[in-house]
């Protein structure tokens, strides 16, 4: 059969959301279904595990159901099946591994196992018709910040990563002290926007040129001191100030090292992905300084920025199309990372699919 005219059914089941996603091709969403858990977990200001895998099992099925009817589409017009096997919590993976392990085997389908922080550079191809590889994309998310030189569909080099805490990570824990509810990367978005980011200057790490790697702990623990100290002396906090302090700090690194990366490469193009990339300052920024330079800045729309089954069927879409399936045996890979993709091949389980 044709590609652009394969259907696939992708699951999503990595944190707290619950998703389902049927495309025609690659780059056409025919529906997508997301059930959060937001709400579940922000009394306990952060996800807790075991609560999100059970929620996942009441889910998966409804919500696999309810984007196939969306989409006007039958189990048996599927072709093939993509699911996020990592990076994530090992329970939430496994109920969407689980899933569509299930529905391949019962339907005899290929399965693709798909790797959820390419996804997220991958929900940029279903938000821009004309956006093609060779690019450098910064992904940052809740538990890993990275850049990445995109060749190609699937090849993939890895620029930089994650030191320790993530970027998202980071606006989620000051958040958290800060009295806000989680997740904490749109509260403090919405907060900075009304403060000023030169009040407190907050330090930037690892700007050493050429070196593409992300630390934020040392900036989590400066703002941490910083709450601290005004606690203890009984001074009033400027909430908004400390926000935009902190939001510029991160933005600030994140820019100057995208920016250093398309100089290396001599790259014209920067894609932005991953639930950070929802934040206006860091779009905003990116964008400004793509168009001095003459760089095409390219960003998902904010609903495909978070977590979703459409990225991960874009994703799967394109690993099928080169030949990489896995088999019934493949199993959640909870630290799953960004890697060369020439590392990546024996993960996909073998090609053992047409
Ligand atoms: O990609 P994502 O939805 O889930 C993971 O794969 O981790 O990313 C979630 C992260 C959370 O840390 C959340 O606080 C952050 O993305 N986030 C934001 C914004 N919206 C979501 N961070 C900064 N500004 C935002 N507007
Ligand atoms: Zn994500």
């Amino acid at each position: 059969m044709q590609d652009a005219k394969k259907i696939t059914l992708a699951i999503e089941s990595s944190c707290d959301e619950t998703a389902a996603a049927v495309l025609k091709g690659g780059r056409r969403i025919l529906s997508g279904v997301i059930f959060t858990q937001i709400p579940v977990h922000q009394k306990y200001g952060g996800v807790v595990p075991e609560i999100a895998s059970r929620r996942h099992i009441a889910k998966i099925m409804p919500v696999i159901d309810e984007a196939l009817v969306k989409a006007g589409v039958t189990l048996g017009e599927v072709d093939q099946i993509a699911v996020t096997y990592g990076p994530g919590l090992v329970g939430a993976l496994l109920v969407g591994v689980s899933a569509a392990k299930a529905l391949a085997f019962a339907r005899n389908l290929p399965l693709i196992g798909v790797n959820h922080l390419e996804g997220h550079i991958f929900a940029n191809f279903l938000c821009h018709e004309e956006l093609e590889p060779p690019f450098v994309a910064l992904v940052a998310s809740g538990g890993h910040t990275a850049l990445m030189r995109v060749d190609g569909y699937n090849d993939f080099s890895l620029l930089g990563n994650t030191r320790d805490d993530a970027a998202g990570e980071a606006f989620d824990k000051i958040a958290r002290v800060m009295g806000l509810p989680y997740p904490g990367g749109p509260e403090i978005d919405r907060a900075a926007r009304v403060g000023d980011p030169t009040a407190i200057d907050f330090p930037r790490a690892l700007l050493t040129k050429g070196n593409y790697d992300f630390s934020f702990s040392g900036l989590k623990s400066a703002v941490l001191n910083y709450l601290n100290e005004r606690k203890m002396k009984g001074e009033k906090i400027n909430t908004a100030n400390v926000a935009a302090s902190f939001e510029r700090a991160v933005v600030d690194v994140l820019v100057i090292k995208s920016f250093e990366a398309l100089e290396e490469t001599g790259l014209d193009t920067l894609v932005l992905a991953g639930g950070v990339a929802a934040n206006s300052s860091l779009q905003r920024e990116l964008k400004n300084a793509a168009d001095k330079i003459g760089v095409r800045f390219f960003c998902p729309t904010p609903d495909l920025c978070t977590d979703n089954a459409a990225m991960i069927g874009c994703r799967g879409f394109y690993q099928a199309a080169a030949g990489k399936f896995a088999d019934l045996d493949l199993n959640a890979a909870p630290s799953l990372g960004l890697q060369n993709s020439a590392s990546t091949d024996s993960d996909f389980g073998g090609e053992s699919r047409p």
